[in-house]
């Protein structure tokens, strides 16, 4: 079981959750993620290590609730617990010194690059980070990636913060103005897939942080399978970073919707099975994740 220390809601969608997890802290790396199950019918949910720390034992995770088992878990409270959390999961990303790198984040996939941005600039290097989404309040941890980055700059669809279009429009400048090294991405798939074509003819280096749908994460299932410059590689074991300039996106986009379907009448049920035992659609007080 691990103990939920703390809980924050950052927007009307994402929760941030703080969990005792000495042993994945002690080993988490930038890029990292975990799978979880919330309970023992629960199913098992990729979540990127959005923070560790290892004086503490504790890990961060930023979800979105998109779904049954993310709208169960947002309904948890400090001192619930989940059941099982497994990891550090994944390559972690390659950190090194390169020069001037981007970072781009569009929703919830900003997650990602928080403790990607804090690992590069212990390696010096100069980071512009810009972070997208459609409206202000869907902008997650502003303050905290403020904090590290040389340059930030918000881009929303409507021009409620920052500058009103999309995130290529922002890097797209970025790139013409300065060298850069490195650009990584992640976020929905079609800004990664967006993100790479534009640096392609720029001959910038990109990764995209892939999200196909994870079973176990650990290279047994082949749920994650994605393909990258004609061959067929395993998100979870051999990713989930690849080279933003060989992943066939199509592909990605047409595997996560494969299950659309289910998914919906899995959240539908949840929530029927919710206001039966609850009354207001949510989690009675002491109990342990499920309706
Ligand atoms: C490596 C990795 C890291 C991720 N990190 C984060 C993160 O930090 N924060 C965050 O909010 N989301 C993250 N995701 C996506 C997250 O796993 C899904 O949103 C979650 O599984 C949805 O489950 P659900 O039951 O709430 O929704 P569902 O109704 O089951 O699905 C909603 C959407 O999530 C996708 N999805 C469903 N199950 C899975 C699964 N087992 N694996 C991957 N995608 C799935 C579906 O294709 C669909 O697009 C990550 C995904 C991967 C692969
Ligand atoms: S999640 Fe099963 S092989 Fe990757």
């Amino acid at each position: 079981m691990f103990k939920i220390l703390e809980k924050e809601s950052i927007s009307p969608l994402v929760d941030s959750m703080t969990v005792d997890a000495p042993y994945i802290a002690g080993h988490a790396k930038a890029g990292n993620f975990v799978v979880l199950r919330l309970h023992e019918k629960g199913e098992r949910i990729p979540l990127t290590i959005a923070d560790a720390d290892r004086e503490k034992g504790t890990i961060t995770l930023l979800f979105q609730k998109v779904g049954k088992t993310t709208e169960e878990l947002g309904m948890l409270k400090p001192g619930n617990a989940v059941r099982d959390i497994a990891g550090p999961l994944g390559h972690a990303t390659p950190i090194k010194k390169y020069g001037h790198c981007v970072l781009v984040g569009g929703g919830i996939g900003s997650a990602t690059l928080y403790p990607i941005l804090r690992a590069l600039k212990e390696k010096h290097n100069r980071i512009t980070v810009i972070l997208g989404a459609r409206t202000i309040n869907l902008i997650v941890w502003e303050n905290k990636f403020r904090e590290y980055a040389n340059e930030l700059m918000i881009t929303t669809d409507d021009g409620s913060s920052g500058r009103k279009g999309l995130v290529t429009e922002a890097l797209k400048d970025v790139i013409e103005k300065k060298r850069v090294a490195l650009v990584i991405a992640v976020g929905p798939i079609r800004m990664m897939q967006a993100v790479s074509e534009l640096t392609k003819p720029y001959s910038v280096k990109t990764l995209v942080s892939l999200n196909p749908i994870m079973v176990e994460g650990t290279g047994m299932c082949g749920a994650c399978r994605v393909n990258i410059a004609g061959k067929t590689r395993f998100a979870c074991v051999e990713g989930p970073e690849f080279d933003g300039h060989e992943v066939d996106f199509q592909e990605l986009a047409s595997r996560l919707n494969f299950y659309r379907e289910e998914e919906a009448q899995s959240l539908q049920q949840f929530r029927r099975k919710c206001k039966r035992k609850g009354g207001k659609g949510s989690l009675r007080p002491g109990t342990r994740g499920s309706c």
